[in-house]
This record gives C-alpha cells, sequence and structure tokens, in this order.
C-alpha cells in the first residue's frame, strides 16, 4: 500500500516545506488585524448585555459621555441604519447571526451587544462602556440542556444543510431494527464548546467618502465584503477588506460576527478610523460556538456483524433567531453498508449567541455518536472493532447510489491497526497494564466531505526570474501561503523563495472563503491556469519580440519547462531562462489569469468525494489517584495527494489535540439563572494543553483522488478531529469498564 511519507521530491509538491510565511510571522513582521494602525484612529467598545432574555428598558450615557476621550456611545437610537444582509451567490453575504446589532430592544441572549463606547483610546473605551447604566424587563432565560426539538416551524431556514428534517432514507429502518438479532439503542451528547483561536475578532474600518475599507480577522474576505455592501445599501465595488494574517479560526471567522458592522457604522458616524478588539469573555458570547448536540443512535446488526439498519436522530440548540444547521448525519448515510437507513434532525431553540461552524462541523458531533455505537455493538457481538467496519465497508455511496472518487477507509484501518500494534489487544476491561497502570485501547474511523469551491487566481512571471502569484483567500494559519507557492512554483519551475504571494484582500482574483477544508483543493486548478495562461503570453513574446532567439518560430512551436523556453523540436537543451526573454523585450512582466468552478453543492455528482481515516487511542488509567492520561495515538488520514506533508501532519496533530479536549475538557457551561456562559475565559474553559497530549503518530495514505484536481489533493484541515473522541471514550470503557456517553468525560464519571 502506497503510504506518503516525509520524503524529498524534486518536485515541490508533496515535499516537506516549512512555512514560506514563517520568518515575518517569528520575526513579528507580519500585520494581523490588531496590528495595523491608522491616524486618528479611534477605539471602540462594546456594552454587553447583562441579562438574557428580555428587553432593554433605559440606557443611561450621560456619565459615559462625560468621560475624558469618549467620542460618543452609541445605541438603537443615534447609530443610523444598519439593514440586513441575506445570503446571496455562493459565498456572498452570509451571516451567523441574522440580526444586525440594535435592530431592536430584545436582548435574546447573554452578552448581546446593546451599545459601543467610541473614544480616544482603548482605556477609555473600556471606562466609558463600563459606565453606560442599563435597566432590562428580564424574563428568565431558557438555556434547559435537555434537549427536544421545536415542533414550531423554523422562520429562518439555514444557509446551509438539508430543508427536511427526514435527512436521509432507504429500506425501512425501524421494521429491520425491530426483528434485528443484535441492536444497539442509546443516546450520545456532546456539549456547547466555543473556538478560541489565540487572536481575538478584531475589525478595523476607515471611510473614504461612500467608499468602506475593513481590517479584519476573517475566514472568507469576499463574503464580508458582501455582507458589509448590503448592511451600508453599497455596491460592493465600495467595500474593501484586508485580512493578510489570521490567529486561527476554527470555524468562528467564516462569517462576520456584529462587531464588524459595529465599527464601520462608527467609523462613519464620525468620520475617523475605528478598530474594535473583542474580548475574550465576548469570544464565548458574541462569536458563535458549536452547539450542543443530543443524538440517538439505533444498530441493528446480524449476529455475524453485518448492519442492517440505522436510525441516526439528532437534536441540536440554537439561538432564538438563528438556524445554523449542525450536521450530525453528514456522513451517516455513506459511512457504512446498511440497507435500511433513516437520519432525522431537529432545532431546540435557545437564549443563547448564535451557533456556528466549529472545525469539522455535524461530522465531528455526528461521528463521535455514531462511531461510539459502532464500538458499542463491537463489544455486544465480541467482535474486533476494526473487524466490524471491514464487515460493513460498503463498495459505493449507498445513499446517493454512485460510486466514492477514492475511498481507502480499511487501508487506513490496517495500516493503523500495524503502526499501533492492535494485534496485541486483549478485548477484556482492564485487561492490560503497563508498569502498574491500567490500558485502555480504542478506534474510530472518520471522514470529511471533499468538494472545491469556485476560484480565481492571477499569476505573474517577473523579469528578474521571480514569480508572483494572487488570490483573495486567506491563510488562516493552515499553510496557505507556502501552498500557493508550491503550486506556482511547480507549474513556472520559478524556485519557492522567488514566488510572492498574495492573499488575503479583496482587491485580488476572487478566493474561496478559508473553511470545509477545501482551500487547497480549490486553488489548484485556478492556479495552474493562471500559471499556463502567463507561460502562453510568455511563449507569444519569445515568438514576436525583434532579436529574441525565437524570433522565427510560431509560439505553438515553443515549449515551456523548469522556467526555460525552448523550441520543442530541439528539445530542452537549448533554452532560455524566462526572465532573460521578458529583459530582451523591455518587459517587467507577463501576466495570466486562471479561474476554476466549484464543486462543492453539486446536485448530480458523479462521484462521492470524501476523505477517509482512523485513529487508535491507548489512555492510562491510575485508579489509585483517579488519573486518566491520553498516553498513545497513532492517526492513518486518505486525504488524497498531500500537497505539504509538514503543514499536513500539523493540522491533524492541531486537530487530534483539540479531540483529547473535546473528549476530555472542553465544554461551554451556562448558569440557568443568568443564562450567562459562566467559563468564558481560557481559565475556566479547559482546554488540552502540551501536558495533557502523548506524542501523535500521524501517517496520510498516497492515493491521488483526481476526481478533486489534477494533483489530486483533498483537504486536511478538519478530518483529524472527526472520531477521535469516540476513539477515546472507547479506550476509557476499555480500561475503566464506564461507558461515557456524555462529553467530556469527568473524573467523577469514573470513579463508580
Ligand atoms: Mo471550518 S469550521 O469550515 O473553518
Amino acid at each position: 500500500m502506497p503510504a506518503a511519507q516525509d520524503t524529498p521530491t524534486t518536485s515541490p509538491i508533496g515535499r516537506p516545506t516549512p512555512r514560506v510565511d514563517g520568518p515575518v510571522k517569528v520575526s513579528g513582521r507580519a500585520q494581523y488585524t490588531s496590528d495595523f494602525h491608522f491616524p486618528d484612529q479611534l477605539y471602540a467598545l462594546p456594552v454587553e448585555a447583562t441579562i438574557a432574555n428580555g428587553r432593554v428598558l433605559t440606557l443611561d450615557t450621560t456619565a459615559a459621555e462625560k468621560m475624558v476621550g469618549v467620542r460618543a456611545i452609541f445605541h438603537r437610537n443615534n447609530i443610523g441604519k444598519i439593514y440586513r444582509s441575506t445570503p446571496g451567490p455562493g459565498f456572498e453575504g452570509i451571516t451567523e447571526e441574522r440580526r444586525p446589532p440594535f435592530e431592536d430592544d430584545v436582548v435574546r441572549y447573554y452578552g448581546q451587544y446593546i451599545a459601543l463606547a467610541v473614544a480616544d483610546t482603548f482605556e477609555s473605551a473600556k471606562a466609558a462602556a463600563d459606565s453606560v447604566r442599563v435597566t432590562y424587563a428580564k424574563d428568565k432565560p431558557n438555556v434547559e440542556t435537555d434537549l427536544k426539538a421545536d415542533d414550531d416551524p423554523d422562520v429562518i431556514v439555514a444557509t446551509f444543510g438539508p430543508r427536511e428534517r427526514l435527512q436521509s432514507q432507504r429500506g425501512n429502518a425501524e421494521l429491520a431494527f425491530a426483528t434485528a438479532s443484535v441492536k444497539i439503542d442509546q443516546t450520545y451528547v456532546t456539549p456547547a464548546e466555543t473556538h478560541n483561536p489565540i487572536e481575538l475578532h478584531a475589525t478595523t474600518a476607515l471611510w473614504d467618502g461612500s467608499t468602506l475599507t475593513l481590517y479584519e480577522s476573517s475566514q472568507g474576505v469576499f463574503n464580508l465584503r458582501g455582507v458589509l455592501a448590503q448592511m451600508f445599501g453599497l455596491p460592493k465595488e465600495n467595500v474593501r477588506v484586508i485580512t493578510k494574517f489570521v490567529g486561527s479560526g476554527f470555524g468562528s471567522k467564516l462569517f462576520p460576527w456584529t462587531q464588524c458592522s459595529l465599527a464601520a457604522a462608527a467609523a462613519m458616524r464620525l468620520a475617523r478610523p475605528v478598530k474594535l478588539v473583542v474580548s475574550r469573555r465576548m469570544m464565548f458570547q458574541t462569536t458563535g460556538h458549536r452547539p450542543r448536540t443530543q443524538q440517538r443512535v439505533r444498530l441493528g446488526a446480524t449476529s455475524d456483524g453485518k448492519l442492517v439498519s440505522l436510525q441516526h436522530d439528532y437534536v441540536y440548540d440554537r439561538s432564538m433567531l438563528d438556524a445554523h444547521h449542525e450536521d450530525c448525519g453528514e456522513a451517516t448515510p455513506f459511512q457504512y453498508s446498511v440497507p435500511n437507513l433513516r437520519v432525522t434532525f431537529g432545532r431546540a431553540r435557545r437564549n443563547i449567541g448564535a451557533t456556528a461552524d466549529m472545525r469539522g462541523p455535524g461530522a465531528v458531533t455526528g461521528l463521535y455518536a455514531t462511531e461510539s455505537a459502532m464500538n458499542e455493538l463491537a463489544e455486544l457481538l465480541k467482535m474486533d472493532p476494526v473487524r466490524l467496519r471491514a464487515i460493513n465497508e460498503p463498495k459505493v455511496d449507498e445513499s446517493l447510489g454512485i460510486p466514492f472518487s477514492s475511498r481507502h477507509l480499511l487501508e487506513c484501518f490496517e495500516l493503523g491497526a500495524e503502526k499501533f500494534g492492535w494485534s496485541k489487544r486483549t478485548p477484556e476491561v482492564g485487561s492490560m497494564k503497563r508498569e502498574g497502570q491500567i490500558l485502555g485501547w480504542g478506534i474510530a474511523g472518520c471522514s470529511w466531505i471533499a468538494a472545491r469551491f469556485p476560484a480565481a487566481a492571477s499569476v505573474q512571471l517577473r523579469d528578474d526570474g521571480t514569480a508572483r502569484v494572487a488570490c483573495g483567500t486567506q491563510d488562516i494559519g493552515t499553510g496557505t501561503y507556502t501552498n500557493l507557492a508550491q503550486l506556482a512554483s511547480q507549474r513556472t519551475g520559478v524556485p519557492l523563495e522567488k514566488v510572492e504571494v498574495a492573499l488575503g484582500d479583496t482587491s485580488l482574483p476572487e478566493g474561496p472563503i478559508s473553511g470545509g477544508s477545501m482551500v487547497t483543493g480549490s486553488v489548484v486548478p485556478a492556479v495552474f491556469a493562471a500559471a499556463d495562461s502567463a507561460i502562453a503570453s510568455l511563449l507569444t513574446v519569445a515568438a514576436t519580440t525583434p532579436g529574441s532567439p525565437f524570433e522565427k518560430h510560431a509560439p505553438a512551436d515553443l515549449g515551456f519547462e523548469a522556467g526555460r523556453v525552448f523550441v520543442k523540436a530541439d528539445g530542452a537543451a537549448k533554452s532560455v531562462p524566462f526572465a532573460e526573454l521578458l529583459r530582451r523585450a523591455n518587459l517587467r512582466l507577463v501576466s495570466g489569469a486562471g479561474q476554476s468552478e466549484g464543486t462543492f453543492g453539486n446536485p448530480t455528482p458523479k462521484f462521492s468525494t470524501h476523505s477517509f481515516g482512523c485513529h487508535f487511542v491507548e489512555v492510562t488509567w491510575q485508579p489509585e489517584i483517579a488519573r486518566l492520561r491520553v498516553s498513545r495515538v497513532v492517526t492513518v488520514i486518505d486525504a488524497g495527494r498531500i500537497v505539504n506533508p509538514l503543514a499536513g501532519r500539523n493540522q491533524i496533530e492541531g486537530a487530534v489535540v483539540m479531540g483529547i479536549g473535546m473528549a476530555l475538557l472542553e465544554h461551554t457551561s451556562y448558569d440557568p439563572q443568568t443564562g450567562a456562559p459562566i467559563n468564558s475565559n481560557l481559565a475556566d474553559y479547559v482546554m488540552a494543553v502540551n501536558a495533557d497530549v502523548p506524542p501523535i503518530e500521524v501517517h496520510f495514505l498516497d492515493f491521488p483522488d483526481k476526481e478533486i484536481n489534477e494533483l489530486g489533493a483533498r483537504g486536511i484541515g478538519e478530518i483529524g478531529l472527526a472520531g477521535f473522541a469516540a476513539a477515546v471514550t472507547a479506550a476509557v470503557h476499555h480500561a475503566t469498564g464506564v461507558r461515557a456517553r456524555e462529553l467530556p468525560i469527568k473524573l467523577e464519571d469514573l470513579l463508580v
């Protein structure tokens, strides 16, 4: 079986490549949104509601307005008009929180912005925001954790995801379950989790007449441009969004939050640049979080382990006005072979901030439940859980009735089992020990959607032998600068260090949102087409410039390889570097544009396109001191061709660290009295840190998926988190005998 390891290749593709933006980052020269400063810039800070359900009765700004350095206190009656935004074609105009700030006097969640202080300094803005006096008409908030689907229909339809509550169905799942000889019927719960990128959400807004420029920490500058154009009633051409570097997003920065339009409105009113950096506490209230989910999974199987029925009924919570879809059932219909299947969902409204995509939305929550149920079924059957997956491996995507473009889940399990030493497992609870400690071993499979978004790019070849590649996508810390340099280098022959990369700006060719693990796969065809177009221009120059060594030839007779032009009939031995040809023609550069279509959301696909993978996890349990640790991880990922194995490994390792947090630590809890997220800081919101993380072994299979692009590269940003928590809970069961079905596993769950 081919396995892609860190073997150097002569091509930049597949070569472990340190980040090209590494030097500017480690030297502090990389400018993140809050690092941009402008003359006359003011600072804004929102006033947060301290109730979660009710109405603002009075807002007394007198004291705040009199404070030194305070320029304005904005609220519903003086901010001016901020319109709603509605999703347009593609990714344009999408917000998770549909209500613009200050639209009415209703408070629907704790921390909702109800006023905005603007001052000369951050400190003055903070003091002023704290001095605004508010009275409320207060109702009891609904932050109930037991989720039952609302029975009234949705006012607002989710931007993504199925419209029907019956999401997928084949055969007769109920009947097959009733008559199955082996059954699992369990409910699994995942908590609200909050993304915590280290870089806080930040906006700096500048107006020049009716033109708005926004510096923003964003995973999608073009969508944000569309949102702002709609909110302020401007042509899109009058809005420019710039995001040079992002200190990570995890989905929280896919779509803009209310601080963007507040900063823009304040900057317009005061005719001064306004900077608004939200606080860590606000990040738990107003910038999205992964919803809580409650998922009932029913599996029916024959006594030899063949699935006959799969029912997955899930409910998640959401804010009062919004309709984010947490697609827990995304992978369920195709992950395993089963003739009878039913997937349904429901939503429960709560007084919480808008829920949002968080790394691997839907698949991460959903696969935790379905993979846990598979592990429980294996135990009931007294069968190796890896073997249970093998028995139920589908030949095609049974929900769509089409083949997979490339599916190597079982090879992932084979390699993982070998690397982990799975054959040494003894299945009895508590039966494995090392140095006096009890070991637990667990596994799970995973998958994540693979597709392309539309993308455009430009490539320049310049007379000093350098190249420039530009695309209005973003690098959210995943290595997009480096990937673009690799792609341009591959196609033009310009060495990596001589490729300049420009991204994160709506003045560049329209690039995809940094979401769905789809940037790399999406930009491959656009960058290659742009490079080819620049090369075509170069060949015309070479053939038409007086005095050029190729003057007597037609462009079609000329070839280009490794940055050099030659006559095809003569072969590459007598070739001339492109820079020399440009200099002879007195041209600084030739440029080319390229674009490619998206495949995401294609209603009639020919292939089912996904990445696959698996996790093998070992935990160590010391009952004497109630100490549980994840002590070993082997993760194998089948994501097609890996463009940069160094950054790729980094993505999977980061996801596994997040998975340890998901399984054992992370949760956002709401106070039933006030509705406030009570652990809204990085001391109380506990995440996995270095001491929680063992060495992580990552392996990539190497099966290029040519349905996605000519390199065969799918995405790797999210899949590493999917399934991981199910492998941990299985390992914990193996060590302790406790089957935890609500995340995170708490120590008290194990003290039985
Ligand atoms: Mo990812 S949740 O699509 O940023």
